[in-house]
């Protein structure tokens, strides 16, 4: 018999307790900074320079922290079931974890691309990127990040995957971040889904979820442990 299909929704909640700040809970980065003054096109064409230093900094620190028991769990959970991930974040501590089908929705930090031509993708060695860097047409290399104003290019593919989930799961995200949190409309009617967040989640839009309060370092494994043990 074919595995059941269990889908994924991840947020920043999940890599908190890897030591990665959130963005909206207090202390979180959008406390610190600007949205429009580090996440936006305007803001790369106005100030490149604060922009890079801004990713260069989350992508020195995504060097310097590891998976928690949230993400491995998830990895645990593949041996009963196909798991697929659609992840907002764009750290990599899925992969690294040893989840094999991880979807990022906002781009992916340690990666970056040309300025001119989306298509050219880079792995950025180590954690610095710099003004002059280019692609091979010359182009100034940016950030392979999602910015605010932009399009969400893999949402088709992240609603088609979501729309083919037996047991859906959300966990770590305020559900703030359209069209993200619009996801879960895709999911079929009757379809069991679970949210994992100690936070208060907007979470009115997502008929008959289950909510879990607990951080994600507990609450998944748990909730693990009861997936497979329902898979016997
Ligand atoms: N375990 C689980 N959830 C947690 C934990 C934890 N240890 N700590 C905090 N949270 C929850 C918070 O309660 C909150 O609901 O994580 C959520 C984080 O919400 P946001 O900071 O809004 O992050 P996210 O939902 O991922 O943001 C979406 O917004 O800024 C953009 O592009 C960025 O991908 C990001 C998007």
């Amino acid at each position: 018999m074919s595995k059941k299909k269990i889908v994924v929704l991840t947020g920043a909640g999940i890599s908190a307790e890897s030591g990665i700040s959130t963005f909206r809970d207090s202390g979180g980065l959008w406390e610190k900074y600007d949205i429009m003054e580090v996440a936006t096109y305007e803001a790369w064409q106005s100030n490149m320079d604060m922009v890079i230093e801004f990713y260069n900094q989350r992508r020195k620190q995504l060097h310097e922290v590891k998976p928690n028991a949230g993400h491995y769990a998830l990895v645990k959970l593949e041996e009963k079931y196909d798991v697929h991930i659609i992840t907002q974040n764009v750290d990599d501590l899925h992969e690294q974890a040893g989840s094999s089908k991880v979807l990022h929705l906002h781009g992916e930090l340690k990666k970056v691309r040309s300025s001119a031509d989306e298509s050219i993708v880079y792995e950025l060695e180590g954690w610095e990127l710099k003004k002059g860097d280019t692609c091979e047409k010359g182009s100034q290399l940016r950030p392979h990040i999602v910015w605010f104003g932009e399009p969400v290019p893999m949402i088709p593919m992240a609603a088609e995957i979501s729309s083919t989930a037996d047991i859906y799961l959300i966990i770590g995200t305020s559900l703030n971040v359209y069209p993200a949190a619009g996801l879960v409309n895709y999911v079929k009617p009757g379809t069991p889904i679970f949210l994992i967040d100690p936070g208060e989640v907007h979470a009115s839009h997502v008929p008959g979820v289950k909510l879990i309060k607990e951080k994600a370092g507990t609450g998944t494994p748990k909730l693990v442990e009861e997936l497979l043990e329902n898979a016997k």
